[in-house]
């Protein structure tokens, strides 16, 4: 079996199945496909599926134009099917893994994929996981189930975890010049995915267990998490010292070595930072160990939307303005800038918070045309001088690169600036407050 799979890999007639055809899962079965391998993607969402069935994408970073290539040329296909999984030979889950209402893992996307999975498997085939989970699931979790039905490891099948890396919009890097780490459940496992990414990235790192590559990715956004908790609650810190800490991290950034910069904002949104280290505390405390940098980082994070709004009752309380009534619009609802995904966004507890306090809250994405918080519904207005001059308060939550700054500051009577996208266009007035 080993040697088949590994064959058919290296003369790309493996069938690949893509699990999850989302930001991960469809970037990864666009490279396989590239290069030449039949894939099918395996999506829960009729819509998604026929949008690929119709060569049409629907994230930014994969074109159209490659979806109806790949489509038309039979490289790439799509359905909600799972009986399809008996022909296929390597199959990879990228399903999502949120937090469950008390912050705990919920592996349920993942349980039901594998379940799905072995109703229609076939011997000889290779499984690896990429949702981000904490360490231990796959050997943990997955392993017994693949094993279930006298199936043997290394012998009806292979299995191993590698974490993905992508970083939406991110030109420089992407997912095939991102190193891949992979940790199978037996060592053939590893070799086998080894070879497996080899095809399409350029450097394979492979590790001895499924338990270090699932714990690799958690210290990665662990780190990011804390760094990012770190530098601010240093933005509290210098406003209550009155130093620009913008300043104080463009100076830190020039020492060649030991510094690594991180920016402050309005709190941490996307699938990734703000709920994987609390996989990894999770998994922590069920032996006894407190994760105290990664629960001091996330309390600071996630107060970040009730820093921002204080900072802006207190600058109209100045202007002897009361929040109630007062006129308040937020620039951007994604979680970061030029994309479209608003998932975990810090924008939305900030409309949730000026609702809360009876503004008049408003919002403007040029990605995002309505959003719902909290049982309301938001339209995203058009930005014109007109209804800028009548806002008390604009919010840059997010600095997408299409705003016009030099009319936001023009007609703006007052700006709160979380990422300190003005300064970094030359643009200063009294009136643009930062973080
Ligand atoms: N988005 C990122 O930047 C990023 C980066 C690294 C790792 N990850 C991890 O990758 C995983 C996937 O994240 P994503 O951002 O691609 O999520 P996503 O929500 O964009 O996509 C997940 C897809 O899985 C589908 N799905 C859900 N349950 C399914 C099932 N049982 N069978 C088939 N399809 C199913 C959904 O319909 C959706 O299309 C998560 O574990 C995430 O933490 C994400």
């Amino acid at each position: 079996m080993y040697k088949e799979i590994k064959g058919k890999i290296a003369n790309k007639s493996a069938k690949i199945g893509v699990i999850g055809l989302g930001y991960v899962g469809l970037p990864l079965a666009v490279l396989f496909a590239e290069q030449k391998f039949e894939v099918t993607g395996i999506d829960t969402s009729q819509k998604r599926v026929k949008s690929i069935k119709n060569g049409k994408s629907y994230i930014m970073d994969i074109p159209t134009k490659t979806i109806a290539e790949l489509t038309a040329n039979k490289f790439l296909d799509a359905t909600v099917d799972y009986s399809v999984v008996k022909q296929l030979d390597v199959i990879i889950i990228c399903v999502p893994t949120p937090l469950s209402k008390t912050k705990e893992p919920d592996i349920s996307f993942i349980m039901s994929a594998i379940k799905n999975i072995i109703k229609n498997r076939k011997r000889g085939q290779l499984y690896v996981l990429e949702s981000t989970t904490y360490p231990g699931t796959t050997e943990e979790m997955l392993l017994p189930k693949f094993e279930e039905d006298g199936f043997k490891k290394d012998v009806d099948f292979f299995l191993a975890f590698s974490p993905e890396r992508v970083d939406p919009r991110n030109k420089t890097y992407t997912t095939s010049n991102i190193p891949k780490v992979v940790g199978g459940v037996t060592r053939k496992s590893t070799m086998l995915t080894r070879e497996l990414y080899s095809k399409i990235v350029e450097e394979v790192i492979p590790v001895t267990s499924s338990k270090v590559a699932e714990m690799a990715k958690l210290l990665e956004n662990t780190f990011r998490s804390v760094n990012i908790g770190l530098v601010n609650e240093l933005a509290l810190m210098c406003e209550a010292l009155h130093i620009d800490v913008w300043e104080v991290i463009d100076a830190a950034k020039t020492k060649p070595f030991g510094f690594m910069p991180f920016y402050p904002g309005p709190g941490i949104g996307g699938h990734c930072i703000n709920i994987d280290p609390l996989y990894l505390s999770w998994k922590a405390s069920l032996h006894g160990f407190n994760s105290r940098f990664i629960e001091i980082a996330d309390n600071i994070n996630s107060s970040m939307p009730r820093y921002v709004v204080n900072r802006v009752i207190s600058a109209l309380n100045k202007k002897r303005k009361p929040v109630k009534g007062c006129k308040i619009l937020i620039l951007g609802v994604t979680y970061k800038k030029d994309i479209n995904d608003t998932r975990e966004s810090p924008s939305f507890e900030i409309l949730r918070l000026f609702r809360e306090e009876e503004a008049e809250v408003s919002y403007h994405d040029p990605y995002i045309p309505t959003v719902r918080v909290d049982g309301h519904t938001f339209k995203s207005l058009c930005i014109t001088d007109d209804i800028l001059k009548k806002q008390d308060c604009v919010i840059l939550a997010t600095d997408h690169s299409s705003l016009d700054y030099k009319q936001l500051k023009n007609d703006a009577k007052l700006i709160f600036d979380t990422r300190n996208a003005f300064k970094q266009r030359g643009i200063v007035s009294k009136k643009i407050i930062r973080l």
